[in-house]
């Protein structure tokens, strides 16, 4: 596997221009990218870009801000602020891009140190038509725009007309996924799948959860893909039906299926992939049967997919093939069309099908478009997971004893081409009954 090499400034100019002629002429858009957030004593986490700001950007470094301003007099339209070059810091911390670089690095208009926003941006925003920032609560942002706006008016300037919230405009764009982004998701599925194929040749009975876990990171790390998508779910047998679980700290034992919901990150894109597979090489006729109709409905969605569809056919399709398959084995009773109406899956199957897939393992835009009064449509250039489940809780009074503490999802990754075709991007890794067991039974034959 070849991973993809950053996507290049050009790229990142595109999607800055796209969303400049989206903003009414005369106005100003501040975001605020991703700040340093201490762990604990002086370690700080990980640092992770915020999503929005990398997809206007690519720039790698917290405590930075961007401001567009469409059809600037000056001619700068996109302005990055940045962290100064400091010999002291980059000895400890590492190099900077700095004001000096920044600009021609990542393709901007024009870089400054962060220490000149509030002038600068004091007197752009005066007489400005419409200032855009996002409307999601940044204390740091909101206390910088009051902090701007407050001396636009006491310099006797014009505040500007308008506040209008920018997340609608970009996470609109972010929905459509571009070949660059989608060269760079494949790869994260990939790599997400080759982790998976590990563990399920891996897995062993007396093995810990987080055993299991390390074979996944040490997996998606080989390839490049430095960081989990979000927390990895290892979880065998009942710990399955906890839909969240992220201990993975039980040991696995035979006779038990293990549900791994883990993926990746690449360049800041997302894999997310779930697989469940036996413990022990084998599946018992119980968790055989419940694993069928699951597989069935992944199947049969992602079969039916097509342009056009809707996230809403999705969602309906799901609960129709499973609460079918439940009336099939005997864990619900009664018509069909009836039992959904009435929600009788949600006992045993309670989370959507479906999400957005990109940069947020719960991708950002609409689900719905016309102003709210239909379903998006999957339409070329989205990326989205097709995951039904089923999880038959350990005290579920209802259910025979056979079925109790069985949790199955089986996750994928679809792609609608821009040619309209349909691409499972996690293909790479098995998941019908034969496939599992014939890759389990290779990598330990006895
Ligand atoms: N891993 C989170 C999800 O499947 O939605
Ligand atoms: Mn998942
Ligand atoms: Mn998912």
């Amino acid at each position: 596997m070849q991973p993809p090499p950053p996507l290049p400034p050009a790229e990142y100019a595109a999607r800055r221009s796209g969303l400049l002629e989206r903003l009414s002429p005369g106005s100003v858009a501040v975001l605020g990218g991703a700040r340093q957030v201490l762990r604990n004593g002086d370690a700080h986490y990980r640092f992770r870009q915020n999503s929005d700001f990398w997809y206007l950007t690519g720039f790698p470094e917290p405590e930075a801000l961007l401001v567009l301003r469409p059809g600037a007099d000056d001619g700068i339209e996109s302005a990055l602020f940045c962290r100064g070059r400091d010999a002291h810091s980059e000895l400890w911390d590492g190099a900077r891009a700095g004001p000096e670089r920044a600009a021609e690095l990542y393709g901007l208009d024009a870089a400054y140190d962060v220490s000149q926003i509030d002038d600068l941006l004091t007197g752009w925003l005066d007489g400005a038509d419409t200032l855009y920032s996002p409307s999601h609560r940044d204390p740091v942002l909101r206390r910088l725009i009051a902090r701007t706006v407050g001396r636009v008016r006491e310099q006797g300037g014009q505040r500007p007309k308008r506040r209008a919230d920018i997340l609608p405009l970009i996470h609109g764009a972010r929905l459509c996924k571009s070949d660059g982004e989608i060269e760079r998701l494949r790869y994260s599925a990939q790599v997400a799948a080759a982790a998976h194929r590990r563990a399920m040749r891996s897995v062993q009975p007396g093995q810990w959860e987080y055993q299991l876990e390390a074979e996944y990171l040490h997996e998606f790390m080989r390839h490049g893909a430095r960081e989990a998508a979000y927390c990895g779910i290892v979880a065998g047998g009942a710990n399955a039906c906890v839909l969240h679980y992220t201990d993975n700290d039980r040991q696995l034992r035979a006779g038990e299926l293990v549900l791994v919901d883990a993926g990746c990150e690449y360049q800041g894109y997302a894999s997310d992939i779930t697989r469940t597979f036996p413990v022990d090489g084998a599946f018992t006729a119980p968790q055989r049967d419940l694993y069928q109709v699951v597989l069935a409905a992944n199947e049969a969605l992602i079969d039916g997919i097509h342009q056009g569809s809707t996230k809403q056919e999705l969602e309906a399709g799901a609960v129709r093939l499973l609460t079918r398959g439940l009336v099939d084995l005997g864990l619900l009773s009664g018509d069909v069309d009836a039992l959904i109406e009435d929600g009788a899956h949600r006992t045993y199957y309670m989370h959507g099908v479906s999400h957005w897939l990109g940069l947020d393992v719960h991708d950002a835009g609409p689900y719905t478009e016309d102003r709210g009064r239909r379903s998006r449509t999957l339409h070329p250039g989205t990326v989205f997971t097709v995951e039904p489940g089923l999880y038959i809780a350990p005290d579920s009074a209802d259910a025979a004893e056979h079925w109790r503490g069985i949790g199955i999802r089986i996750e994928d990754d679809v792609l609608i081409r821009p040619d309209g075709a349909v691409e499972v991007l996690s293909g790479d890794v098995p998941k019908s009954v034969e496939g599992i067991t014939e890759l389990m039974r290779q990598a330990n034959p006895s």
